[in-house]
Formats: C-alpha cells, structure tokens, sequence
C-alpha cells in the first residue's frame, strides 16, 4: 500500500501503519525523532465489543503499550503523550450528578474496559518512567467525519432513506454530547498548558435523552429534504431491544479543566446538531463509499435481530 502521504511537504505526513505491529511503531519513532504524541488511535464502537471484543484488547491496550514504549525509549528527547480516552470508564450514573477526574473506574463494556485498562498504563507510564504524559476522557464526540455506525450519522441516514430508526430500550439514556471541534480546541490547550501527570474531563454541558436527539434529527432532515410521503420522519423511529449492559447515563463536570485553562465548549448541541445533519445531507458521496462493502454485513449483524 501507499502507506506515505506527505500533503504539506515539511508540516504533514499520514503514515498508514498498525500501532499493534511494536517494530514498526519503534521504527516510526526512530525515523521521525518523534517527540510528541496525541494518541488518537482506538477501536471505538460499544456495540462492535461486544459483537467482537478480541481487536479491542489488541489496539485498545496492547496498541497504546506499543505507543507508550516507544515513547519511552525516546529517553529524554520525548515531550509529551497525551492519551484520548472517555467518560464511560466511570461507568454509569443515577438521575444525577456527573463524572469528575476522582470518580472511582467502573467500566462496564469490552470497549470502557480496554480504554480503561489504557488509562492504567499511561498513568502508570508517568508514575513508573516519569513519562510526560496528559490523559483527557471526553463524553459522547458527534459532528462531520463521524462513522456511521454512531447514533446521530446512523440516524441521519436512515432518516433521509426512509429507513428505521433504531431505538435501544426505552431511549431515556442520556449522555453528553461534545462538538467534535470543541474537542479539539480542548486537547490542544491541554497539550499546550495543561499540568504533566493530570487527567482531564471533557464534556460538551448537553445532556440529551436518545429519544430526544433522534426527534430532533427526523425534524432536521424533514426540514432541509422534505419527505416523498409528506409526513414527519419521526414515524420512522422503532424501539429495539437493549443493548447488553447499557449505560444509563453519563455527564461530564469539566470544571477542572474550566478552572485550569480556561477551556468551554463554543457550540450549543441545537447549533452542532443542525451543522452535523446538514454536513451529513451535502456528502452524501463519503457516507456512500464508507456504508458499502464491510458497513452492510456489520448493519447486518447488529440490527438483523433485533
Ligand atoms: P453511540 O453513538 O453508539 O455512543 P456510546 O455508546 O459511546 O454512548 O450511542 C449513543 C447512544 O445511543 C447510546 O445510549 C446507545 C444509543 N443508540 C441507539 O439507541 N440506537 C443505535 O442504533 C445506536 C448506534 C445507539
């Protein structure tokens, strides 16, 4: 394969590699005097672990301990590991609330309890080596670029196809959703400014019932591609059965990183969401490329049962 692409010659190269393959990561290192990681790389989707929890094991944990070792045979040129991982390694919340950095670990799914075991290492890496590193655990990422197989381009989708709209149990689980720029801006101030050895929460201040974000998406695509039939897509919404082990809610209190650095979200979820459903509806092409081939047997799997 093409594994090389350097598009602004000097500033940026896109390495295709397996950070499972420990050789080759060392290698990368090596090569590129690599100092500095935001360590992005992760198999993401709960439902997928629980289908199939063996490549989460793998590049969840042994892929971040393949990071975290070449990092520290750096020696004292390395600068910083900056560890992406998330709130549901805390596990779920009652009706109120929220996670903060001293909420004891209580993950409850193959994929919180491979980012968790991450986590571990990476704190450990600083405790252990004196790894410079900073670890941020973000709540439910939406915006453009996202894989369909995420609640809001799922249901995006389907609504403009006129397909169901899957609805785990009762759809009152909450979670906080994080406009993936308003993400970004945080990782790169905690990068820049935040303390070595710290962890820091990430939320977006939206909590939103399922039911409700699905509702707003079906008006959403009513509004901007009127449906064939006329009518609302939210006769489109089906509940399904449960997902195994279903977190009932989670929020994020981001005060310390607010306190620290200064850092809020910019987007409300009503202006991020309609930008994300309109952004989904004007690349319908990326979307197509992505949801053939492996996407429809996964579909498939995941939704023919239930
Ligand atoms: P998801 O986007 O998979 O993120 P996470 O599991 O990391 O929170 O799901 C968000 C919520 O939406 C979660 O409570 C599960 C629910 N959900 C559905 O109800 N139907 C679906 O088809 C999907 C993918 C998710």
């Amino acid at each position: 394969m093409s594994d090389i692409a350097e598009t602004r010659p000097g500033r940026y190269l896109f390495q295709k590699a397996d950070i499972c393959d420990a050789a080759v990561v060392r290698g990368l290192f090596e090569k590129y005097g690599i100092d500095t990681v935001c360590h992005f790389a992760a198999e993401s989707h709960v439902d997928r672990s629980i289908l199939k929890p063996d490549s989460f094991i793998q590049t969840n944990i042994i892929g971040t301990f393949n990071l975290l070792e070449a990092a520290r045979a750096r020696g004292k040129e390395f600068r910083l590991f900056h560890h992406i991982s998330t709130d549901e390694v805390y596990g779920s919340l009652g009706p109120v609330g929220a996670f903060t950095e001293e909420t004891p670990y209580r993950p409850n799914s193959p994929y919180s309890a491979s980012k968790a075991s991450s986590d571990h290492l990476v704190r450990a890496y600083h405790e252990t080596y004196g790894l410079p590193t900073t670890l941020s655990n973000c709540s439910n990422n939406y915006g453009p670029y996202q894989f369909p197989e995420k609640l809001i381009p799922l249901v995006t989708l389907n609504a403009l196809e006129e397909k169901p709209l899957p609805v785990y149990g009762d759809g009152k689980n909450v979670r906080d959703w994080l406009y993936v720029t308003d993400h970004c801006e945080a990782i790169r101030q905690i990068m820049e400014k935040g303390r070595r050895g710290e962890t820091y929460n990430i939320g977006g201040h939206a909590e939103m019932e399922n039911i409700v974000i699905v509702e707003m998406i079906c008006d959403l695509v009513d509004e901007y591609a009127p449906s064939p039939k006329g009518d609302s897509r939210r006769r489109l919404i089906s509940f399904v059965k449960d997902r195994p082990g279903h977190d009932r809610r989670y929020a994020i209190d981001f005060k310390k990183l607010h306190e620290e650095l200064g850092w809020s979200p910019a987007e409300s979820f009503a202006s991020g969401l309609r930008k994300t459903v309109r952004w989904y509806l004007d690349h319908l092409p990326w979307s197509e490329r992505i949801r053939s081939g492996e996407y429809q047997s996964w579909i498939k799997e995941q939704y023919g049962n239930r």
